[in-house]
């Protein structure tokens, strides 16, 4: 089975792109990445989106990204999994160089939520939950996640102020990087003084409606031998789901996916959690990003916020986390997170990340969920030896 690194990564900045199409996106994207590795030419297109029929009456993008591209006659296709959509894009290019299907797979995120007014966004986001039982009764994702963020703090006694370190970390990191939405530091005040959107969830603990495209090159070792400079290795790609609806499972604070798919992906790539430079987690809202980190085993339950306020996961911090400010401060163009996050990564470990940069950053983990941790991906990246 061949290895699987990648070539290179494009990136459009996350926002709102009123005059770009998703399919500006999508070619801005996936030529910025082919340009950095003209040697190689895809030979497979895969793009990751959640909702482009609802918002661009658009499908079929898989093909309609290769045929823009001149890519014709190569297998194009979309992989679907919510705000997981990105993972599992990465996840299916991964499996088809491993198998020696493909030895070049552009990987291209993308969505564009801001066409839509925010009540259909807010629709579709529902999408990712049954219809039958929590759309019909309203609920939204951002009211689900409410529903675990109040469980959470009256479980661990944990306050408002202690959660307001993530969104805190996403808006500081993200100040630095040049494709992140948000360019403006924030204070524990400013979280504690936005709108309620679903209580206890206010404004800054949530990620934003947002548009935005990223690509990834994946290369077989074959095709990586024609390419000069630091390559970056996936040492693992896993995809894990969970009981369908949080509110079916035994315990709603257990993300059993993120659980499942790190295991198996730190046993396949050989390595603990402790040794891991960095992370990108999946914190579309403080709750998720403080359940993500107790639930990967790198903080107690109920200590990731005072761990995330004490400092620990700040850029010079013992484990530096969404260091380009995460779905929070980089933003959450939902089906192309999972891509952003693994780009990140790869400029991180390649030292590409400028103002970003990890110091030494030569392995990390990304964790990617579609739903509330229904589908998850897990990757680790890795410099080559
Ligand atoms: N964090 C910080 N600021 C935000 C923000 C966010 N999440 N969302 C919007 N803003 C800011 C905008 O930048 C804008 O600022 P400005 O007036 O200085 O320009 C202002 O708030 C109003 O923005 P607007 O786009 O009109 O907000 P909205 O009311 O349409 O949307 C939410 C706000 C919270 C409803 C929307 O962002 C949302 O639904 N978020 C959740 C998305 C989600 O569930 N994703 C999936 C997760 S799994």
């Amino acid at each position: 089975m061949s290895k699987v690194f990648i070539a290179s990564a494009g990136l459009t900045p996350v926002g709102e792109h009123w005059r770009k199409s998703l399919l500006d996106l999508m070619v801005e994207a996936s030529l910025s990445a082919m340009n950095q590795a003209p040697e190689l030419i895809p030979d497979r297109v895969i793009v990751g989106n959640m909702f482009s029929a609802v918002g661009s009456n658009q499908e079929q993008l898989g093909a309609y990204l290769a045929n823009q591209l001149n890519l014709i006659g190569v297998p194009a296709y979309k992989v679907e999994a919510a705000c997981g959509s990105g993972g599992a894009a990465i996840h299916n290019g991964y499996l088809a160089i491993r198998a020696g299907e493909s030895e070049a797979v552009l990987v291209c995120g993308v969505e564009k939520m801001k066409d839509i007014d925010v009540g259909k966004v807010t629709a579709a986001l529902a999408m990712a939950d049954s219809a039958e039982y929590t759309q019909f009764a309203g609920a939204t994702f951002v009211s689900l996640n409410a529903l675990t963020h109040a469980l959470y703090m009256k479980k661990y006694g944990v306050s408002k102020e202690d959660m307001a370190g993530f969104p805190v970390l996403g808006h500081r990191n993200a100040a630095l990087s040049k494709h992140a939405m948000f360019k403006k530091p924030i204070t524990v005040e400013d979280v504690l003084r936005s709108p309620i959107i679903s209580d206890p969830i206010r404004l800054m603990d949530s990620s934003p409606v947002c548009d935005g495209a990223a690509a990834l090159l994946l290369v077989s070792e074959e095709g990586a031998k024609r390419m000069d400079g630091p390559l970056v290795e996936i040492a693992a790609s896993e995809v894990a789901a969970n009981i369908f609806t949080f509110y079916e499972r035994p315990d709603p604070l257990d993300y059993l996916a993120t659980r499942a798919a790190s295991k198996r992906a730190l046993e396949k790539a050989g390595y603990k959690l402790s040794q891991m430079d960095f992370m990108e987690t999946h914190d579309a809202f403080s709750i998720t990003g403080a359940l993500a980190l107790e639930t990967l085993g790198v903080c107690k339950p109920g200590e990731a916020p005072h761990d995330v306020s004490a400092g620990r996961f700040n850029l010079d911090g013992e484990l530096p986390l969404n260091t380009f400010g995460g779905l929070k401060g980089r933003g959450h163009p939902v089906g192309a997170t999972g891509v952003y996050q693994v780009a990140e990564a790869y400029m991180q470990i390649a030292g590409r990340a400028e103002k970003n940069q990890v110091r030494g950053a030569k392995v990390g983990l990304t964790h990617n969920m579609g739903g509330v941790d229904t589908t998850t991906s897990v990757h680790i990246l890795r410099r080559e030896a």
